[in-house]
C-alpha cells in the first residue's frame, strides 16, 4: 500500500499521509491530459464529482464526467471506447480493481469508501477501508475534499460538500465523528451548526407531517399516525396553524412555541427510553433561503439522492455548487421523487404481508417499483417500526435491461453483515455485480437467476454474519 506501513491502529495523520502520497503521484502528471470521471449517482458519488469537478477546474484540467448507478462490465466496455488520459472513480471501482487495472494502461485514481478486497496494483486508491477507519468516519465525499484540499488550499470552501455526501451515507448520529469532525470545522464558514429538534423536514414540510413521519425519535401515538400527529399538535395549544387553518414549518413557530412543543414531544416519550433524545445538530447553509430544501443539510442530500434517482446525474453536480437555474429545476424533480415514494409506499403497505418470513422480508417487487426506487424503499422499510429489529431486508426490482437489481438491509441498528450475506447469495449463482457496506449493499443479477437466489438467501445461515 502506497505511503502506510502496516500498523494495528491508524490515526487521521495516516489517512492524510495516504491522501497526500496519492496528490503527489497527481501532481506529476501532466496539466494537458484529459481526465475521464466515473462516480456513482448517489448523494456521496455526486458530492464526490462535484469536489473533483470544481477541483480539476481550478487547476485547468480539461475532463468528462460520467455519473452511474454501478460498475460492470458494459459500463467498462464503453469506457475503453474512449479516449481520455487519467481515470478518476469516485464513491465505487474498488471491486473491479484488477479488471480495471488489465483493461486501461492508464494512470488511475479511485476515491472511494466501500469495501474492497485489496491487492497489489498500480491503482492509486484511497479508501479509509484500508486504514480499518469506522464507517462513520469519512464518506467517498470526504475522501475526495481531502484530495481537492491537499491539492490547493482554496478547495476548503467545499467542506460543506463533503458533509453532505457523509449526511447521504448515515454517518451523521448526533455529530460527526473521525476526519467528518475535521472537514466540519472547515465546513463552518458556509454552514452554521445549531442544537435544536432533530426532526426531519424542518425546513419544507409542514409540522404535522414532519412529526407523522418521524420514526427516530419515535413519538408514541403521533408517529406513523396522520389523526394522532393533528390530535397531539392541535391539544398543545401552541400556535400551529396559519390563518388558513394549515400548519405551519417548524421554522415559522416561534421560539415560544417550539419549547412548548418540544417539552409536550418529551412527556409524550416518557415511557420510551431516552424521553428527550429529541435534539441533534442542525446542520444549515448561511447563504441559502429558509424554507428551502437547500437550507439544511439533511434536506439537501435527500434532494441530491432524488435528482441521482431519477439519473440527472450533471444537475447534481450543478446545485452542489449551487448553481440558481439547476436548483430551480432540482425542486421539480424532487416533486415527481415525493410523488413516486407515496406510490411505493402504498404498493408496499398493500403487498407487505406476502414478504415476511422467519427473519427475513424479501419484497419482491418485480416491475412494481423501479430499480431505481428499489434502494430507498428497503432504507425506509429498515428505519420504520415494520419490521423487528434485525430482520433481513432483501428487496427485488426488474431493470430495463432485463436484469434484477438487489438492495439489501438490516432493520434496526444490528450489527449484522448483509453484505457478506448477500455476497455469499450471489457467489453461489454465478459471477454479478455485488457490494457496498456491510449494513446496505446492492447486486444486480440476470432475470434467469430470480429463484435461484431467492433460494440460495433464504438458506444462508444468519449467525455466521453476526
Ligand atoms: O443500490 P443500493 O442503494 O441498494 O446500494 C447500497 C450500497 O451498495 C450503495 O453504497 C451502493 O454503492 C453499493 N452497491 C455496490 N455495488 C453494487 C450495488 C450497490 O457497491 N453492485
Amino acid at each position: 500500500m502506497i505511503g502506510l506501513t502496516k500498523k494495528e491502529k491508524y490515526t487521521n495523520l495516516d489517512f492524510l499521509n495516504l491522501v497526500s502520497d496519492a496528490v503527489n503521484k497527481f501532481k506529476f502528471l501532466n496539466k494537458n491530459s484529459f481526465i475521464k470521471i466515473i462516480a456513482h449517482i448517489d448523494c456521496d458519488g455526486l458530492s464526490s464529482t462535484s469536489i473533483i469537478v470544481k477541483a480539476l477546474e481550478r487547476e485547468d484540467f480539461k475532463f468528462s464526467v460520467r455519473n452511474v448507478k454501478q460498475i460492470d462490465n458494459n459500463v467498462l466496455d464503453e469506457l475503453e471506447k474512449e479516449e481520455f488520459d487519467i481515470l478518476f472513480f469516485l464513491d465505487l471501482g474498488g471491486e473491479y480493481i484488477k479488471e480495471i487495472e488489465n483493461r486501461f494502461k492508464k494512470p488511475t485514481f479511485i476515491l472511494d469508501h466501500h469495501k474492497f478486497e485489496h491487492s497489489e496494483t498500480n491503482i492509486t486508491i484511497i479508501n479509509p477501508i484500508m486504514l480499518n477507519l469506522d464507517y462513520r468516519e469519512i464518506s467517498s465525499s470526504g475522501v475526495c475534499y481531502l484530495f481537492a484540499k491537499c491539492l490547493n488550499e482554496k478547495n476548503k470552501d467545499l467542506a460543506y460538500i463533503a458533509l453532505m455526501g457523509a449526511v447521504g451515507d448515515m454517518q451523521e448520529k448526533n455529530g460527526f465523528i473521525g476526519l467528518n469532525s475535521l472537514i466540519l470545522e472547515d465546513a463552518k464558514e458556509k454552514l452554521d451548526v445549531s442544537i435544536g429538534p432533530r426532526f426531519f423536514g424542518i425546513q419544507t414540510r409542514p409540522i404535522n407531517k414532519v412529526l407523522e413521519y418521524s420514526t427516530d425519535p419515535f413519538i408514541p401515538n403521533v408517529s406513523g399516525s396522520e389523526e394522532g400527529a393533528i390530535k397531539f399538535l392541535d391539544e398543545l395549544n401552541i400556535d400551529v396553524r396559519d390563518n388558513y387553518g394549515n400548519f405551519k414549518k417548524l421554522i415559522d413557530l416561534s421560539q415560544d412555541d417550539v419549547k412548548k412543543l418540544t417539552s409536550g414531544i418529551i412527556l409524550n416519550r416518557l415511557n420510551q427510553e431516552n424521553p428527550e433524545d429529541i435534539f441533534g445538530n442542525l446542520y444549515t447553509l448561511k447563504e441559502e433561503a429558509l424554507g428551502t430544501p437547500m437550507k439544511d443539510l439533511k434536506e439537501f442530500s435527500t434532494l441530491l439522492n432524488a435528482v441521482g434517482r431519477f439519473g440527472k446525474g450533471s444537475l447534481g453536480v450543478s446545485i452542489c455548487l449551487r448553481n440558481e437555474d439547476a436548483k430551480k429545476e432540482a425542486l421539480g424533480v424532487l416533486s415527481s421523487y415525493k410523488i413516486e415514494l407515496i406510490d411505493i409506499l402504498k404498493w408496499f403497505n398493500e403487498n407487505k404481508d406476502q414478504f415476511f418470513s422467519e427473519g427475513i422480508a424479501i419484497i419482491n417487487a418485480k416491475d412494481s417499483i423501479k430499480d431505481s426506487m428499489i434502494g430507498t424503499l428497503a432504507s425506509i422499510v429498515t428505519k420504520s417500526n415494520v419490521y423487528d429489529p434485525g430482520t433481513i431486508v432483501v428487496a427485488l426490482a426488474h431493470t430495463e435491461e432485463d436484469e434484477i437489481k438487489i438492495s439489501c438491509r438490516v432493520a434496526g441498528n444490528i450489527d449484522i453483515d448483509v453484505r457478506g450475506m448477500l455476497k455469499e447469495s450471489i457467489a453461489g449463482i454465478g459471477d454479478y455485480p455485488c457490494g457496498g457496506h456491510k449494513t446496505a449493499c446492492g447486486a444486480l443479477i440476470p432475470k434467469s437467476k430470480e429463484e435461484e437466489f431467492i433460494k440460495a438467501i433464504s438458506n444462508i445461515s444468519y449467525e455466521k454474519w453476526q
